[in-house]
């Protein structure tokens, strides 16, 4: 396992160019509550009203409500009425992430791009316009039932997506200092790891950038493995997790049981002050994930001189770890709906461009200690 600038540089330029993406532009979930899963996102997350798409709107089937910090845009929709094709996505997963939107220059050219290298189709090239402009969206599958939706706004000045009017709220809690998504990763069936890497290598142009094995992520119990997707300029990052085979059923396997299927696990988003930010969430209600303390003490061998204070991080539960390019800081927060799927990662690059290996061995039996209190391990 090697993780050197040099080589990273290298893997990165290997990434085709084929497919340029600007960043993500939003992430949708299918949630069963909507209005209440958005007050969640500004009350606890931090994040503020953006945008409404609803009865009010025309929009007679689905309710959606856009939340924004900084650089990340969070849609939330639910259905308002029986027989939907959210609804029936929701019974079968629970709440979850539909959409992973990214931002592009053209569209079309991205749809018919990947449509001829093998994609599934879910969304033809589609303008949608409004006295704010144009904007074109085309969208084709990736792993279950997740979509990738290709987003092209260079002429469109609105305050989101057509058919969506501001949402003007009083109650626009402060910023707990979020700025952009760092990566989303996807869980996976057994043996469809290489067939997903394959699938953003051919289709999206994206190259593989690292790579563990279950001797890199395992405990006593139970094991996984993974492959790290980046396209070419590095914006979008996808991990790609599948269970291993291991004395006890995996964190992957539980994911999969509960979800009915492969989705996204986790949404790492980026911070510039750790410290604050998980303070900050932690005042506000949320919950993380909790290592052994004595993790701490071994923190300055394993890591080496951190700007931090050390007490701080221990307090908060905030893990570091350390590659060839510098260190980063990252927390796990408990899964954050119904069913034991999908959680956020909090996370602080001071330099290092790698994902925490180091953290995975104390990260997997402060999870594995939970999936035990529900019965799962
Ligand atoms: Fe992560």
């Amino acid at each position: 396992m090697v993780e050197t600038t040099l080589e990273l540089k290298k893997i990165y330029s290997e990434a085709a160019d084929f497919m340029p993406l600007n960043g993500t532009d939003y992430l949708e979930f299918y949630v069963s509550n909507a209005k209440q899963a958005a007050h969640f996102y500004k009350s606890a997350f931090g994040f503020s009203s953006l945008a409404y798409r609803g009865l009010e709107t025309g929009s007679k089937d689905t309710e959606s409500y856009v939340v924004v910090q900084d650089k990340i845009r969070l849609v939330l929709t639910s259905p308002l009425r029986s027989g939907t094709a959210v609804g029936q996505h929701i019974d079968k997963h629970g709440d979850g992430v539909k959409v992973t939107a990214l931002w592009v220059d053209d569209a079309t050219y991205a749809y018919e791009t990947a449509m001829k290298k093998g994609a599934k189709h879910y969304m033809s090239p589609t303008v949608e316009e409004d006295e704010n402009g144009r904007v074109v969206r085309s969208g084709i599958y990736t792993y279950g039932e997740v979509v990738h939706i290709f987003v092209e706004r260079k002429e469109y000045n609105g305050i989101f997506l057509p058919g969506f009017r501001k949402w003007e709220a009083r109650y626009n809690p402060e910023s707990v200092g979020l700025k952009f998504v760092d990566h989303m990763v996807g869980n996976v069936e057994l043996g469809k790891m290489d067939y997903w890497v394959k699938f953003y290598q051919e289709v999206l142009g994206f190259a593989q950038i690292l790579s563990f094995d279950d001797k890199d992520i395992s405990t006593q119990y139970s094991a996984l493995m993974s492959k790290v997707m980046s396209n070419g300029n590095g914006r979008i990052k996808f991990p790609i997790n599948e269970p291993a085979p291991g004395l006890k059923k995996s964190q992957v396997d539980e994911y999969l049981e509960f979800y009915e299927g492969e989705g996204v696990q986790h949404i790492a988003v980026a911070t510039d002050d750790i410290i604050k930010t998980v303070t900050e969430l932690r005042n506000r209600g949320i919950e993380f994930l909790q290592v052994p303390k004595t993790y701490y003490d071994e923190l300055n061998d394993r890591v080496g001189p951190i700007d931090e204070d050390i007490e701080k991080l221990r307090d908060l539960g905030v893990l570091v770890d350390r590659d060839d390019e510098g260190y980063l800081l990252q927390i796990f927060t408990k899964t954050v709906q119904a069913r034991p799927t999908m959680f956020f990662e909090i996370i602080q690059r001071k330099g290092a461009t790698s994902f925490g290996k180091g953290n995975f061995k104390a990260l997997f039996e402060a999870l594995e200690a939970e999936q035990d209190l529900r019965g799962n391990l």
